[in-house]
């Protein structure tokens, strides 16, 4: 049976059966083909192929409607994002969430003083020793290597006064992360931990009152932001203890794939490894994080935005590599349950990116509290799916950190 459908609707499993639209658009030689590859997906996408005619007796139909005012996600967005679901899973990890969550904090506590002294230094006058952070980086990697979600979230959750040092060691275990899932050998993850730790340490010589100022910048204050990544580099440089990958990450991290990013306007191909990686971490990490100013952006909200602007901004193997790395829905993202009821994501699942374990707590059904319960979304008995992810601000929940960090935060 045929079916015509919006590209935007497309998903692996469901056989086309025709592309509507002229031959010059067509990104195929063939009509009738089941979808697996996400690539293919992208590929319609990127066409200026409108709708397509799919044969639900060949494959999968489209999904039913979400209940009552289930948001469904932008079906353009959540293909890409789909894209790295199939044939991947997060990490394993050797400890449950519980178990690392507490050593983490410590390990965040220890690295946010050590960020803060390097900053103070560097505002006195004094060379930084890259070297001296070493080990604070090994911990760091250590505790990523043991659950990935435990310290990557608490280096989220910030105070107004901690954010500059606190981003700096979220980048640093998001660089971590980022770099296991592009598999590269233990000596680069350590190289991208330590880029991540130093990639903003220009920042320390930028006046304070235009770096934490509440609000919009004038030009002028972003010409004086927009300085740290060579001041930055040329600290390195000075400090002689810098690798070429912390320099290249230090100075080309606010670099954009389509050459529109500074300070060098570098085009894709000009941009290394290193830098791109650095990139996608840090706006992540900047959107989700609190500001004096504003909250941060929800994190499963954060890679949805984030995909929408992948394509100028960022290299897309590695933003697929990343949302492999923390997820579609990341650990503190607010879900719409298929049952209607609200859940907080609490652990990625190492099946599938969709399916993480959550915390139930509210009924949209009955708008109350309800007791809460972790679900794995993954476990085969369990036939919940979450429909879309919701605006905590919207809702006015406080305590969605507590429930999956465990601690009053
Ligand atoms: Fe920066
Ligand atoms: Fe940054």
């Amino acid at each position: 049976m045929l079916k015509k459908i919006k590209v935007s609707a497309l998903k692996p499993g469901m056989h086309l059966h025709e592309l509507c639209g002229p031959w010059l658009a067509h990104p195929f030689w063939r009509n009738h083909f089941t979808l697996t590859d996400p690539a293919d997906i992208q590929r319609i996408h990127d066409s200026k192929i409108e709708e397509v005619w799919i044969d639900i007796s060949k494959g999968d139909d489209v999904a039913p409607a979400p209940a009552e005012a289930a948001r469904p996600e932008a079906m353009s967005t959540t293909e890409i994002l789909m894209a790295a679901e199939i044939g991947h899973a997060p990490a394993s990890r050797q400890v449950p969430m519980a178990e690392e969550v507490s050593r983490a904090a410590a390990i965040c506590a220890q690295a946010n003083k050590a960020v803060v002294s390097m900053f103070r230094e560097v505002r006195m006058g004094k060379a930084v020793n890259t070297e001296s952070v070493g080990r604070l980086v090994d911990e760091i990697s250590n505790s990523v290597m043991r659950n990935p979600g435990a310290l990557i979230s608490l280096a989220r959750l910030k105070m107004a006064d901690n954010y500059t040092y606190m981003h700096s060691v979220a980048v640093c275990a998001l660089m971590i992360s980022l770099a296991r899932h592009l598999d590269l050998d233990e000596a680069e993850v350590r190289e991208a931990g330590m880029a991540g730790l130093m990639h903003d340490l220009g920042k320390a010589l930028i006046p304070l009152d235009v770096l934490n100022k509440p609000g919009k910048l004038t030009d002028t204050e972003f010409d004086v932001i927009k300085r740290h990544p060579a001041e930055g580099h040329r600290l390195l440089l000075e400090s002689g203890t810098a690798s070429a990958v912390m320099l290249d990450v230090c100075l080309h991290h606010h670099e954009k794939v389509d050459g529109t990013g500074y300070p060098d306007r570098l085009a894709d191909a000009q941009i290394s490894l290193f830098a791109k990686m650095g990139a996608v971490c840090d706006v992540y990490d900047a959107i989700t994080s609190n500001r004096p100013y504003k909250r941060g952006w929800d994190p499963a909200e954060s890679i949805r935005k984030m995909t929408e602007w992948s394509k100028g901004y960022f290299d897309q193997r590695v933003f697929q590599a990343f949302i492999k790395s923390i997820g579609i829905y990341p650990i503190g993202s607010l879900v719409r349950l298929s049952s209607g009821r609200l859940a907080v994501v609490v652990e990625l699942s190492e099946k599938s990116l969709l399916a993480p374990r959550v915390r139930v707590f509210f009924s949209t059904k009955s708008q109350t509290r309800i007791m809460p319960e972790t679900i794995d979304l993954a476990s085969p008995g369990v036939s919940e799916k979450i429909v879309g992810h919701e605006d905590p601000g919207k809702w006015g929940f406080t305590d969605l950190d507590a429930m999956w960090s465990g601690q009053a935060v």
